[in-house]
Order: C-alpha cells, then sequence, then structure tokens
C-alpha cells in the first residue's frame, strides 16, 4: 500500500521501555503522517490511546528496520508468549527477526561463529510451526524482491522444519540442526561477486560456474567455523544434488545424497516456484507441486515429493 520506503510495526510489540527511539507514522487515508519524532520516547499512555482506537499498526521508516529488528529479535520470546498478538502476526515478527539474522550473516560473515543466535532463532521457529494450524502462511515472508534471499533461507528453514517434524522421528537437536541447515542453505553465496547475483542478463558458463561453487564454499566456511552438525553441513553442501546425478557440486545420485540434503533441495525449488519474483508471479502450491511432480520426476526422490505433498497440502489455506 505504502512505497517500500516505510514497513509496519504491529503496536502489541511495542515495549515504551526497550523500543528503540526511531520516528514512528501513522496511517491516515491512503497516507502516512508522522505520529512521533525519533527524539520523542512512546508512552504507556501514547499505546493505550492507540489501542482504544484499535490502531494495530505503526509504521518506521526502512532505515530503522535493523534497529527496529535488532529489538524485536531480543524481545521475541515475550512476542511469542504475548495474548495480545495474533498466531499470524507472531509469525510475520518472527519471520522478519530471521531474515534480519540471514541479512546480518550475509553483510557481515563473522556474525556465523554466534551459532547460539542462530540456534535460538530455529528453536522459536519450531515452536511457532508446532503450536499453529496455518505456520506457513506467515512464515512464507512478505517477498520482496530486495530482501528475496533472506526471507527465501527463511521460507525453506520453516519448510524443512515442517516435513522433518511431520514425517520423520527426529530429536529436537537434529530438528535443530535441520533448521541451521535451512536457514543457511545459500549462505555460500556471499563469496559470489554481487555483479553477478545482480545482473539480469543471460550469465556466461563462467559466471554460472561461480554461482554453482556456492554450495561448496558454504559448507567450507561452515566447517572452518566449526560447531554445526554434519545434518546442517550436509544442507548446504548438498542441496542442490539431484537423484539422477545430474545436480551439483559432486552428481552424487539417489541416497549418495544425505535424506536432509534431499527435502531441502525439495523446499528449496518448492519455495522458488511459490515465490513471486520481479520477473515472474508465484504459483500456487498445488500447481508448484504438479510441476515438480512432472518436470521433477527425475531429479527429487518421488517417495520424499510424495511425503513433501502430503505434509504441504494438508496444511490449511
Ligand atoms: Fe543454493
Amino acid at each position: 500500500m505504502f512505497d517500500e520506503k516505510y514497513r509496519p510495526v504491529h503496536t502489541a510489540c511495542i515495549n515504551p521501555e526497550k523500543f528503540p527511539q526511531v520516528a514512528l507514522y501513522m496511517q491516515s487515508g491512503t497516507n502516512l503522517v508522522l505520529y512521533k519524532p525519533a527524539d520523542r520516547p512512546i508512552t504507556r499512555a501514547d499505546l493505550q490511546r492507540l489501542h482504544n482506537n484499535q490502531v494495530e499498526h505503526l509504521y518506521i521508516n526502512a532505515g530503522s528496520i535493523r534497529e527496529v529488528c535488532d529489538f524485536l529479535e531480543e524481545s521475541i520470546s515475550e512476542i511469542l508468549a504475548s495474548d495480545e498478538i495474533s498466531g499470524p502476526v507472531k509469525g510475520q515478527l518472527l519471520s522478519q527477526v530471521a531474515m534480519n539474522y540471514v541479512m546480518d550473516v550475509f553483510e557481515m560473515p563473522d556474525k556465523l561463529s554466534n551459532l547460539d543466535r542462530c540456534r535460538n532463532l530455529v528453536r522459536q521457529l519450531m515452536q511457532y510451526i508446532a503450536g499453529n494450524p496455518n505456520p506457513l502462511e506467515a512464515l512464507h515472508a512478505v517477498v520482496n524482491h530486495d530482501f528475496y534471499t533472506f526471507a527465501h533461507s527463511v521460507h525453506v528453514a520453516s519448510l524443512s522444519l515442517l516435513v522433518h517434524a511431520e514425517v520423520f522421528g527426529l530429536t529436537a537437536d537434529e530438528l535443530e540442526d535441520v533448521g541451521i541447515g535451512g536457514i543457511l542453505h545459500d549462505v555460500g553465496m556471499i563469496f559470489v561477486p554481487s555483479a553477478i547475483l545482480e545482473k539480469t542478463d543471460i550469465l556466461t558458463n563462467f559466471e554460472y560456474n561461480l554461482i554453482k561453487k556456492h554450495a561448496e564454499r558454504g559448507y567450507e566456511c561452515l566447517r572452518e567455523l566449526g560447531g554445526f552438525s554434519e545434518i546442517s553441513l550436509a544442507a548446504v553442501r548438498y542441496h542442490h544434488e539431484r537423484i539422477n546425478g545430474e545436480g551439483y557440486p559432486f552428481q552424487l545420485a539417489g541416497d549418495e545424497i544425505p535424506r536432509t540434503a534431499q527435502v531441502t533441495a525439495i523446499c528449496d525449488v518448492f519455495s522458488a516456484l511459490t515465490s513471486n519474483r520481479p520477473y515472474k508471479k508465484a504459483m500456487g502450491r498445488s500447481e508448484a507441486i504438479t510441476l515438480m511432480e512432472g518436470v521433477g520426476k527425475d531429479v527429487f526422490s518421488p517417495r520424499l515429493l510424495e511425503k513433501f505433498k502430503d505434509v504441504i497440502l494438508s496444511e490449511g489455506s
């Protein structure tokens, strides 16, 4: 509705004692007007008035998003436990916080060494998924193409967690490792020159080969940092392998590809097909699965694709 310069913030997650000092805007008809400047703190009385007037969202400048996301990440347990915030809004906030984490590690890879931060976010995602009848709808973040990579990473992690939780009897620790692998599956993209990632023309073979290195480079980077499990590492290293042996980097075939990586591959393609991109409209879930069952019948395990379909299509919405 408004241009990309503003982002909504749910008023229920504004805590006057801790919320960062940023300018807040309010909707007035089809416009946004300044509600409070950055140097005036928001008070409990303000929030009560907003609540009485049934104002659910205020808006921030897009430039304040990182500061606000850092605050949300610190408060995410309280937000998820709050009775005042609805399930879908919690999902959107969680998705935003997880995206902020991925943005951080893409921009500052040294932040990858804080594995606890990633583990905590995956734990929150798992709890959210377990406690909500339609978690994917809220976790399929509003994909705006600037943030596609980050939103896609969170979407893949959510899909993979949901499928692993429903289909395989994994321990909580193993599920966390699956989620970490999902969130970081494309982390090797930080080694691909941005001129190639941003290129809109057809890629040369040389450029395409550089992109294809992201799986192995991501794996090497996480392995060198240490602390990542075999499950997480496998998702990162092998998510472009295909069961017909035509994937990369090693052309593994069939069950030579670890199961987590096979599931991550299915989630990766499904997420790409069901997201809006500048050059194509998102497909519906059933349409994407039908395509994957047809064109993709040699590239995905039919057994896993069947299980994926059962889980995804049985989720309401
Ligand atoms: Fe990838």
